[in-house]
């Protein structure tokens, strides 16, 4: 579909503050294409009574331009379930977006890509969390958000990397058990078992962007910038995890640079992390190693546009799976919000390793 595409003026002005929070990370070559796509989503978006919530992974110009919700996935379900929007288009992956649906039957949930997806999400089925609860009969099933409705629908309670701990002591008290399921995230139920006394029953499954991370990368970082502060995501390896100064999902991340203003900072996760961070807190430098989310970075400006103009790609969950699926949405939402340590220079993470069983 042709768009308009002339950087007139007018375009300039209305995405200037756009530009005023990205002009460090992009061109200004690049911004002359971005900010036509930019003025027309939002144009787009106000006829239709849309709204774009959109990733902590998305590039800046999504991020800082289209996005009328920005955060981490706990953040991002909180707005779907608030929303008096008629359309949401979610700048995500499939399985943000089946969130979105599962917790706002009525509304129309679109995907610029239906591939957007996500390694954790596609190593689990519902079949297989039938089988182990099967296997564990009486123990609470949480699943990660990173699932699809099909997987939800046979949980118990929803998390995310910003409540796990807390939604794994909440289960195990209301089931008044020691144990928990939590799958599919090994290493995130890794990073909980670490944290609680609670035993943890985990799935095999990982991030295929995190997993890649290493000790020797933070390692090699220490050496370069010994006064950088390092900062992970909890699907990453333990040892990662061990090694770094501070673990916590996107979110955390962000209030964590905000509020220490570290002067170095290395972001162990998707690249975008630190350029979305970066026009917020000017004076921080953003160093060392990420990797790219192959998935995440299946949503453009362009396709944006092409889902808000042709009301594509509509995500739709069978009834009867959905209502089961919000049951565990809801529950995970329904818990106070996690609590953002309020100095996190007392937060050194993690400590002791401890063992999980792993199916
Ligand atoms: P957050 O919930 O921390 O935003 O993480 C989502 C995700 O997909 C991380 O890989
Ligand atoms: Fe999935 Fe990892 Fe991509 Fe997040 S970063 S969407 S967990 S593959």
């Amino acid at each position: 579909m042709a768009y308009d595409v002339e950087f007139t003026p007018e375009v300039e002005a209305l995405t200037a503050p756009a530009w005023a929070k990205v002009k460090d990370q992009v061109t200004p070559l690049e911004w002359r294409v971005h900010a036509p796509l930019i003025a027309q989503i939002n144009r787009v978006k106000r006829e239709k009574n849309a709204v774009i919530l959109a990733h902590n992974y998305m590039t800046p110009e999504i991020f800082h331009g289209v996005g009328d919700y920005v955060g981490d996935s706990l953040g991002l379900a909180r707005e779907a379930a608030r929303s008096d929007a008629k359309i949401i288009v979610q700048a995500g992956v499939h399985f943000m977006a089946e969130t979105s649906k599962v917790l706002c039957p009525d509304k129309t949930v679109l995907i610029p890509d239906l591939r957007a997806g996500c390694s954790l999400a596609s190593s689990i089925t519902g079949a297989d969390v039938r089988l182990i609860k099967q296997r564990y009969p009486g123990l609470p099933v949480v699943t990660y958000v990173n699932t699809t409705a099909d997987v939800k629908a046979e949980t118990d309670i929803c998390c995310t990397s910003a409540n796990a701990v807390q939604v794994v002591e909440w289960a195990a008290k209301e089931w008044g058990v020691d144990k928990v399921i939590l799958i599919p995230d090994e290493y995130l139920a890794r990073n909980v078992a670490a944290q609680t006394d609670i035993k943890i029953v985990a799935w095999k499954g990982s991030c295929e962007v995190h997993v890649r991370f290493t000790v020797d990368d933070i390692a090699e970082m220490r050496v370069a910038y010994p006064g950088a502060e390092i900062l992970a995501h909890p699907e990453c390896p333990e040892e990662v995890l061990n090694a770094a100064d501070f673990a916590g999902s996107t979110a955390a991340m962000t209030d964590y640079v905000e509020k220490r203003r570290p002067k170095q900072v290395v972001l162990i996760t998707e690249c975008s992390m630190a350029s979305n961070i970066a026009g917020d807190v000017p004076g921080v430098q953003f160093i060392g190693p990420c990797n790219m989310c192959p998935h995440m970075k299946r949503i453009t400006l362009r396709n944006i546009l092409d889902a808000l103009v042709k009301e594509q790609f509509e995500v739709t969950i069978d009834p009867a799976i959905a209502d089961r699926a919000r049951l565990a949405v809801q529950r995970m939402i329904d818990l106070p919000p996690p609590a953002i340590p309020a100095r996190y220079d007392l937060v050194k993470a993690r400590g002791h390793h401890v063992d999980i069983e792993l199916i």
